[in-house]
């Protein structure tokens, strides 16, 4: 592989080959020294022309507990603000010589768009509403690490409902594209105001009823509500919002005693998820995190070195 576009544009045995790294990564993360020295002499450069907490400082942690020279460049303090073009942003940058581009914009398709100007590998770190594919990878590699330490088996034939704001969603495109071909079967849980145009053609199924999706749920993956990314009135009001769609404590009791709650971040506590349920024993938001510089290392290795 040179990009990590998406999902969509991995073979399977990409996406297998990952996740099987990420598994030997993940136990470097956990070893008193993390350092492996085989990106030594490769360097990543993190563009964020968006916010990002989860994403920026794990590919960072990952670059670096490769032995890679990894730099942060942000939208806000680089010359992008004084409104150099994107193309002008990147090309400089892969002038310096780097070899990797980790990078997040607003433009669905942009990072597609930036690996046709770039000697660099680029990596889709969330573009638009299109793809967040890593957030897909870890969030497999989490539930996968889940199950295998409960005695439940793979993906195959587990049920996920991923429920909230799918419209504004990137994460949920990605991982609707990658958890079936991995043997799991989604539901997906929205307002009719808030589902992706086209959704109809992919391969999940579609409900607008949480209380009847929870009970068959071997996972429940709460998406955040990207207020900053609505301009309308897509429900009456966030109380209506959680009364309806929110994973509130009472919602708790519906799940079935295996079924685990996943939670990309950042989380809106009190909106789509209750305090009650993200700090709950049944909670992997924090193994997805973990999962997170796992799987970044993984990447990093396939794209830089393998
Ligand atoms: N899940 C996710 O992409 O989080 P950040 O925006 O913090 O990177």
């Amino acid at each position: 592989m040179k990009h990590l576009l998406g999902i969509e544009s991995m073979s399977l045995d990409d996406i297998h080959a990952i996740l099987a790294t990420a598994e030997e990564m993940h136990d470097v993360q956990h070893r008193p020294v993390k350092k492996l020295p085989t990106l030594r002499g490769r360097t990543v450069v993190n563009l964020f022309f968006e916010d990002s907490t989860r994403t920026r400082s794990s590919f960072e942690l990952a670059a670096k507990w490769l032995s890679a020279d990894a730099i942060n460049v942000a939208a806000k303090g680089s010359s992008a603000s004084k409104g150099e073009s994107m193309r002008d942003t990147l090309t400089t940058l892969d002038a310096m010589g780097i070899d990797a581009i980790v990078m997040r914009h607003a433009g669905s398709g942009s990072v597609a768009q930036a690996a046709g100007w770039v000697e660099a590998s680029m990596i889709n770190a969330g573009d638009g509403t299109h793809e967040h594919p890593t957030q897909a990878l870890l969030d497999a590699h989490a539930m996968l690490r889940h199950f295998r330490a409960h005695d439940l088996g793979t993906l195959e034939g587990k049920e996920v409902v991923i429920v909230g704001d799918l419209l504004h969603s990137r994460v949920v495109r990605s991982n609707a594209l990658l958890l079936p071909q991995l043997g799991a079967h989604v539901t997906l849980v929205a307002p009719p105001t808030l589902l992706p145009p086209g959704v109809s053609a992919w391969n999940v199924d579609i409900c607008h009823d949480l209380d009847a999706a929870l009970p068959d749920a071997d996972v429940v993956m709460m998406l955040r509500v990207q207020r900053e990314r609505m301009l309308g009135g897509f429900f009456p009001s966030e109380r209506e919002y959680t009364i309806r769609y929110g994973l509130t404590a009472a919602r708790l009791q519906k799940l079935a005693p295996h079924a685990v709650i996943a939670h990309p971040g950042p989380l809106n506590r009190g909106l789509e998820i209750s305090s009650a349920a993200a700090d709950s024993a049944r909670s992997i938001v924090l193994d997805q995190v973990s999962a997170g510089v796992a799987v970044r290392m993984s990447v990093l290795y396939h794209l830089l070195a393998a």
